[in-house]
């Protein structure tokens, strides 16, 4: 591979405005365009280099401002993407139009300018064409300085076939009839911004009205036949615009926006400037029909993505080692507007379970820090992750609380304003808390931004009103000998008072309020860190869980099963704490109860699972009796959320006969009667149906998925549904749809990673990926195989973990690097656990 340096674009030539023209031909699944970039010449020069790639530039030259031409020559360099230009003559300083032709394809690999399809009510296959530019795919569909920090304005238009609907980012300037079939679409020029966020979508997609958000024009489009399951996305749209319209103070920077569900994407969705595109479960939803966590999940996205029109987009990251800044902040935006818009659904609390994943990679060897050094497209890829993404975020949040909420408001307030329109590094942010704040906002970030790894905070009772913390790194298997610190800011919560502190030295005694019993440290589980309690405080602290906060219940059992797998604490000391843990009605909190149960899942032997079962039936009997199958006058949101972990457990993990049998039952009425089934239990019974492995079931979810009237969400649940049966017979079947293009590329590599996580059949999933590897990385979308090989660390089992090791060695993934690096090493940790405990386990079931 190239040095790093050889990837970028010389500043000598800056690009302001390009008028783009593109002429997309959907059946030929090519398009050809032309463009003229205003461009700087910063000094004199004879060549121009800017990116391309699968692109032909058919011909080039410079005008300069006097009447000059200069032809240009073209060559491109297939490694570094980059076009470089041959003038005939030397170009002065000063201003110039650069004029270029070029064609390129249509891709199906979901990325730059492709190709997405669907059957219309007459089963004819229909054709979009549509873009995803991030990270580094916008020099896919035309020739542009592709690196955030050449912002430009963007004049586009679009020569279309008459009866296609053409969006952009700006709104319909003009619209032509060219009389030969065609219409030629002007849109309004963008605001300065990078090419990352350019969007042209053609094809036949209808829209909804505009909703009026206080003089913003909001749209959804759809293909035809989806209209009736848009109302939710302009509702939350329109909130979320609202939400942040009012907590940057700064009026949305776009002129409209419009809401794309495609039927193909790579990813959940894209920020382009005021034409935000979406995978149709991210947006679409039948507000009757589906589960409360669905709609949540769109609530969610819509609300990242617009948080970014601010944040992201507005003020962009010089460089893609910045991605973090954009990428937590919208995530951490997200979940406040989510919050904010339905405050029932505690979506600070769910948000713990993302953090906890985030917790898991980043308790690795293998971790990297938030801010990470980034070279060429495929580390850009690589950066799109739990540590980016969650860890981001809940760092964040941990700033948020400790600064203030309205300190930390006013300096992103500042942020964005002094770098509006231009971009920005991770101290600009930091500047701007500082000055609101007047807190050492930089010393302290520094320490959870670039470094890898967290802390884990041992507590112990030194005096009656006194205790001293320790922090050390939390590792799962710690060879290392360096021992770095964080500056820790921590909530103590007693039943006397609540202390902050910021912990920046190993160690520290701590006042308590006065008269305090018993301990919470990591109050509301604000901080990303664990905590460790010596015996008696741990004693205190669960003998009075009633007091505690959801998250602070979360994290006792997340902080007891992880200081388990890293081997500082027995399985059946944690599986105490999950049994305090009993009666708890928080479906978050659930989520770290059955973790332990899922790992052992795949320990215990034949022999030992009957007792395995019993264990888990007894832990769950209580919650099953107490919420049933029914909504009961009165009960909260989320209490449906829990009666499906609840009973998905029970008949999935548990394998209880009483609750596959009843769930067959409903299953059977709901056919014929859609009340039949509470709307939150859809979902999983059909996982627990799929269990049995029974041929009706796979008939019937089968029938599910591939019929036109299910809604994407329904879609996407049956499948996921298929992936879990596990006789051959139905493997077969499901692993033939993907090879033979019946599921999607957008949709494949997630059901092969759920088959991955199956027992028993997990290990034989992973031997047929090896075996149609090559087929699965040219089909499928680049950053969807990390995600797609991390199923596999739901495995525990040596010998599959040195296979796989073996392969990916052999068998690299460029894009994503770090990431199978971390699945290697996951892999690593569950063996050793396997090892630490196989005495153990038959005395425990
Ligand atoms: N900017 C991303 C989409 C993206 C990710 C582009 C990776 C290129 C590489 C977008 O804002 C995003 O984060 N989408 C998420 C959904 C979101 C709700 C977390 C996604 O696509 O998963
Ligand atoms: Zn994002």
């Amino acid at each position: 591979m190239a040095e790093t340096d050889a990837y970028r674009l010389p500043r000598t030539v800056e690009p302001e405005r390009y008028e783009l023209t593109l002429k997309p031909d959907l059946d030929a699944a090519r398009f050809s365009g032309e463009e003229n970039v205003r461009v700087l010449i910063h000094d004199e020069t004879d060549v121009i280099k800017l990116n391309a790639v699968e692109l032909e530039i058919l011909s080039a030259e410079l005008i300069e401002d006097d009447g000059t031409k200069l032809a240009g020559t073209t060559t491109i360099d297939d490694e570094l993407q980059i076009a470089t230009i041959a003038l005939s003559g030397t170009a002065r300083r000063g201003a110039a139009t650069l004029h270029l032709t070029f064609s390129g394809i249509l891709n199906d690999k979901l990325a730059g300018f492709y190709r997405s399809t669907f059957k219309d009510d007459e089963g004819v296959e229909r054709v979009i064409a549509t873009t995803q530019m991030e990270a580094t795919d916008a020099r896919r569909a035309f020739p542009c300085w592709d690196e955030p920090e050449f912002k430009a304005v963007f004049g586009v238009t679009l020569i279309v076939d008459e009866g296609l609907a053409a969006f952009s980012n700006g709104a319909v300037q003009d619209s032509t009839d060219l009389g030969n079939g065609k219409r030629q679409v002007t849109f309004v020029d963008t605001m300065k911004m990078s090419t990352y966020l350019v969007a042209f979508v053609v094809g036949p997609l209808v829209e909804t009205e505009a909703v009026d958000v206080d003089g913003v024009p909001l749209k959804v489009a759809c293909v035809p036949g989806r209209e009736r399951l848009t109302p939710f996305a302009l509702e939350i749209g329109a909130a979320s615009l609202r939400y942040f319209t009012d907590y940057f103070k700064i009026p949305y920077p776009g002129g409209k926006v419009d809401m794309l569900a495609l039927p193909d994407f790579a990813f959940g969705a894209m920020e382009n400037l005021g034409c935000i595109t979406y995978r149709e479960t991210a947006l679409l939803v039948d507000h009757e029909r589906a589960s409360r966590l669905e709609v949540e999940r769109v609530a969610d996205v819509v609300s990242h993505e617009l948080a970014h029109m601010w944040f992201g987009d507005l003020v962009t990251m010089k460089w893609w080692n910045g991605i973090w800044l954009n990428e937590a902040f919208a995530t951490f935006m997200e979940i406040k507007a989510v919050d904010h818009f339905k405050p029932s659904w505690e979506r600070w609390v769910s948000f713990g379970l993302e953090a906890g994943m985030a917790m898991n990679i980043d308790s690795l060897s293998s971790t990297r820090p938030i801010e990470f050094p980034v070279g060429n497209p495929e580390e850009a890829r690589g950066m799109f992750d739990l540590l980016t993404y969650q860890k981001g975020g809940s760092v964040l949040r941990m700033l948020e609380q400790f600064l203030g909420e309205e300190e930390f408001q006013v300096g992103i307030t500042q942020y964005l304003n002094k770098h509006a329109y231009a971009n920005a590094e991770t101290t600009d942010l930091w500047d701007a808390l500082e000055a609101s704040s007047d807190q050492p906002v930089r010393s302290m970030m520094d320490t959870w931004i670039f470094q890898g790894g967290y802390p884990i905070v041992s507590a112990e009772r030194t005096g009656d009103n006194e205790i001293r913390l320790t922090q050390q790194r939390f590792r799962y298997i710690d060879n290392a000998s360096d021992k770095p610190l964080w500056h820790v800011p921590i909530g103590i919560r007693t039943d006397t008072g609540i202390k902050k502190v910021l912990l920046t030295d190993e160690s520290a005694t701590i006042a308590l309020p006065e008269g305090s019993t018993w301990v919470v440290v990591n109050q509301r589980s604000d901080g990303f860190f664990r905590v460790s309690y010596s015996s008696d405080m741990l004693k205190d602290v669960l003998s009075n869980v009633d007091q505690l906060d959801s998250l602070e219940r979360f994290s006792l059992i997340s902080d007891t099963w992880a200081a388990c797998v890293a081997g500082q604490v027995s399985i059946s000391d944690a599986l105490e704490v999950a049994k305090v843990l009993r009666n708890d009605d928080d479906p978050t909190v659930w989520g770290a109860v059955l973790a332990p149960f899922r790992m052992l899942d795949k320990l215990v032997s034949d022999a030992q699972r009957p007792a395995f079962r019993t264990a888990l039936t007894d832990l769950l009997q209580g919650q099953y009796e107490r919420l049933g199958w029914e909504k009961q006058a009165g009960e909260n949101e989320r209490a449906s959320t829990l009666r499906a972990v609840i009973i998905g457990a029970l008949g999935t993990l548990a394998e209880d006969d009483g609750v596959r049998t009843e769930a067959a039952r409903r299953y059977h009425a709901f056919q014929t009667d859609e009340k039949a089934l509470d709307t939150d239990l859809v979902d999983t019974v059909e996982s627990v149906l799929a269990s049995t492995n029974k041929a009706e079931f796979y008939e019937q979810l089968y029938a599910k998925f591939s019929a036109e009237t299910s809604t994407p969400q329904e879609q996407v649940n049956a499948l996921q549904s298929l992936a879990c049966f596990t006789d051959k017979a139905f493997v077969d079947r499901t692993l033939g749809m993907i090879l033979d293009g019946t599921v999607r590329t957008q949709d494949a590599p997630y059901t092969l990673r759920l088959m991955l996580t199956r027992r028993p059949t997990g290990p034989q999933i992973w031997e047929w990926c090896e075996t149609h590897w090559d087929t699965l990385m040219e089909r499928f979308p680049d950053n969807s195989i990390a995600r797609m090989i991390d199923g596999v660390t739901a495995q525990v089992d040596a010998v599959l973990a040195q296979r796989v090791e073996t392969f990916l060695k052999a068998h690299p993934v460029p894009q994503a690097e770090k990431m199978v690096e971390q699945s290697c090493e996951r892999l690593q940790v569950n063996v050793a656990f396997a090892e630490r405990n196989k005495d153990v386990l038959p005395a425990l079931f």
